[in-house]
């Protein structure tokens, strides 16, 4: 790995910690304005200084964030699908050049493994890898599934250890049962995403198992931006995440900060 990669690969996952909490808010590209993204830059600017890297499209990252930020930033680089038509029917939505222009420490790409597409998509994670290898940019393979897709062991573990096989540098995917062995079987970093809302209990054992079964940390968005206290929320993941704090401190901790007024972003 050349000096390029591993230093933008050290601004993602944390060397003093081996971890990284991204803050994943890019999910207007297939779902339009969701909740808690109608106005991104509101949803960012009180979670950012708790935020490892932001992950996003290029779109809200011209439009909703300073470029005098100093997070680094991951760019979701596929797209072209809604939540109306064949999600897994995504292609590659910008170039390396413009990628590196806005200062990207890495980019991320989703790959549909079992769906009829999922050639298409492994070829273009494959072709985004080659690319990134040339300018020492990481590539995120996110394990994208689809509504028939099963999310357990067998199956997430196959997407990842597909997407690091073809040159991901590491890969993100969903928490499951018997999670240790779909880390085990990768062969590059793995981050978990949050997936739809949970009550924040829920949502926080899910990071304390992730990490604890060997997730270096999470790319989590719905579960932080959801919720009722989004900065209470991340403040806390980052304590499970870097300080392995078991899940019922953090519960604790949680509701502590839930307590306390929240940063208001005017
Ligand atoms: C999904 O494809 C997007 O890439 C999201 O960034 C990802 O699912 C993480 O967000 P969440 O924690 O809301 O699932």
């Amino acid at each position: 790995m050349g000096w390029g990669m591993k230093n933008r690969l050290s601004r993602i996952i944390k060397p003093d910690t081996g971890r990284t909490v991204m803050l994943a808010v890019d999910h207007g590209y297939f779902l339009g304005p969701t909740t808690g993204l109608q106005e991104p830059g509101k949803t960012i600017a009180p979670l950012l200084p708790y935020a490892d890297t932001l992950m996003l499209t290029r779109g809200v990252l011209r439009a909703c964030v300073p470029p005098t930020i100093d997070t680094p930033v991951v760019l979701r680089v596929s797209g072209g699908t809604s939540i109306l038509g064949n999600l897994a029917d995504e292609g590659t939505t910008v170039s390396m050049r413009d990628a590196l222009r806005m200062n990207v420490a890495g980019v991320a790409l989703s790959i549909f493994v079992g769906s009829e597409l999922e050639r298409k998509t492994l070829l273009a994670l494959a072709d985004l890898v080659n690319e990134a290898e040339e300018f020492g940019v990481p590539v995120l393979a996110v394990t994208a599934v689809g509504k028939e897709m099963v999310r357990d062991a067998r199956y997430l573990g196959l997407a990842c250890r597909i997407a690091a096989e073809l040159g991901a540098h590491y890969v993100k995917t969903y928490y499951c049962e018997d999670f240790e062995k779909v880390v085990r079987n990768c062969p590059v970093p793995v981050v978990i995403a949050g997936g739809k809302k949970l009550p924040e209990h829920e949502a926080l054992h899910l990071a304390a198992n992730a990490v604890k079964n060997g997730a270096v940390g999470v790319d989590m968005g719905r579960n932080i931006f959801q919720s009722d206290h989004p900065v209470a929320m991340i403040r806390t993941v980052r304590e499970i995440v870097h300080k392995d704090l078991p899940a019922k401190k953090a519960i604790e901790m949680y509701e502590t900060l839930a307590k306390e007024k929240e940063t208001v972003f005017a």
